[in-house]
């Protein structure tokens, strides 16, 4: 297959989510609307602005409530929640999230860590939610943890996981979101499940969650994209992870990949300029540095004077 790189590649930034859950730091309620109300004007279509999941779970977003009634939304950004139960969609409806995203791992163990439930008790609970969700304008994407490998379990087989992409598609979930939780995925696994769930959705309701663990991050990208996929997570900084998963850290970095779409000619829509803002704040705000690479060594464009010095 020849890649068409004027594809667009649709980037739903998740920092507020995935990236803020694991900071150690507590994060006030009004700097992150404030992060949010940034990155609306980004030129981003798809924001994860929180999660609504057990105060004990993720302290550190607690707060969804507040958040989600604070934030100024944009028109054309839809604005998500991750939620693991029926009180969680219950708390996002009221919040105003518009997409929930209800997450599963395909490891039953990790499930039990992350989610303190078997595998088959979130499929049952995202029965509920589907109910409660008929008859609003809310959508559902279904997310898999550990598609790619779970740090407990370790390879996890495709059909495994096809199998929950099915129970997902049954249940009657808009989109499905296939997430390397620990970065243990490599570009040719990508590429090949990429093609087989391809083959059960469209494009365009299938979004690739990694993170850079072991440094593939961005290579997973592009064989994802060149298997077909366009939805892409990423986090400003390369903030994120997931606090039940050993070894866990950032997802792929927004600035990062932005750059990497860039210079490929992949259109993204988003305003890198303004991104590396935002990203160079984040030290400040979080009090460490970021993983991201980009914000620090500048653009290809960004360049230096020549020294003065240069022989003739
Ligand atoms: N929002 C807020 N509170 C919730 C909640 C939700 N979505 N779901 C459960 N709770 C509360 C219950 O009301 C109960 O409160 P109480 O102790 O004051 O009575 C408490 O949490 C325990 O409820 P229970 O149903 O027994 O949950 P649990 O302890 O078995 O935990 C989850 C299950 C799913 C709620 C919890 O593991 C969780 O939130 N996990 C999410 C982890 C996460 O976000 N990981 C990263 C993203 S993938
Ligand atoms: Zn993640």
């Amino acid at each position: 297959m020849i890649t068409d790189y004027s594809e667009r590649l649709i980037v739903q930034e998740v920092a507020p989510r995935d990236g803020l859950q694991i900071e150690p730091k507590w994060v006030e309620t009004a700097d992150k609307i404030a992060l949010i109300d940034q990155l609306s004007l980004a030129g981003f279509s798809r924001i994860e602005a929180g999660s609504f999941v057990s105060p004990k779970a993720i302290p550190a977003l607690r707060d969804g409530d507040e958040v989600f009634r604070g934030i100024r939304r944009q028109a054309g950004v839809i604005y998500v929640a991750l939620i693991p139960n029926l009180k969680g969609a219950q708390r996002a409806l009221e919040a105003g999230a518009d997409e929930l995203n209800l997450v599963m791992s395909a490891s039953q163990t990790h499930n039990r860590a992350n989610m303190r439930m078997r595998c088959e008790q979130s499929l049952a609970a995202f029965g509920d939610v589907v109910a409660l969700a008929r008859g609003t304008t809310l959508s559902l994407n279904g997310s898999i943890a550990t598609t790619f490998g779970c740090p407990f379990e370790g390879p996890i087989s495709e059909d495994r996981v096809l199998q929950i992409v099915d129970a997902y598609l049954e249940l009657g979930m808009q989109g499905i979101s296939l997430a390397d939780t620990t970065g243990m995925a490599n570009p040719r696994q990508v590429h090949r499940l990429v093609q087989r769930v391809l083959s059960r959705v469209p494009a365009a309701a299938l979004t690739l969650h990694f993170h850079n663990t072991r440094g593939i991050g961005l290579s997973n990208v592009l064989a994802a994209y060149e298997a077909g996929a366009r939805r892409f997570d990423a986090s400003l900084g390369g903030l994120g992870g997931c606090p039940f998963a050993p070894g866990a850290s950032g997802n792929i970095c927004t600035e990062d990949l932005v750059n990497l779409c860039e210079e490929m000619g992949i259109q993204t829509g988003i305003d890198l300029p303004h991104l590396l803002k935002l990203s160079r704040q984040l030290p400040d705000l979080l009090g460490h540095e970021m993983p991201g690479q980009v914000a620090k060594a500048g653009r290809n464009s960004d360049l230096h004077p020549a020294p003065t010095n240069l022989p003739g």
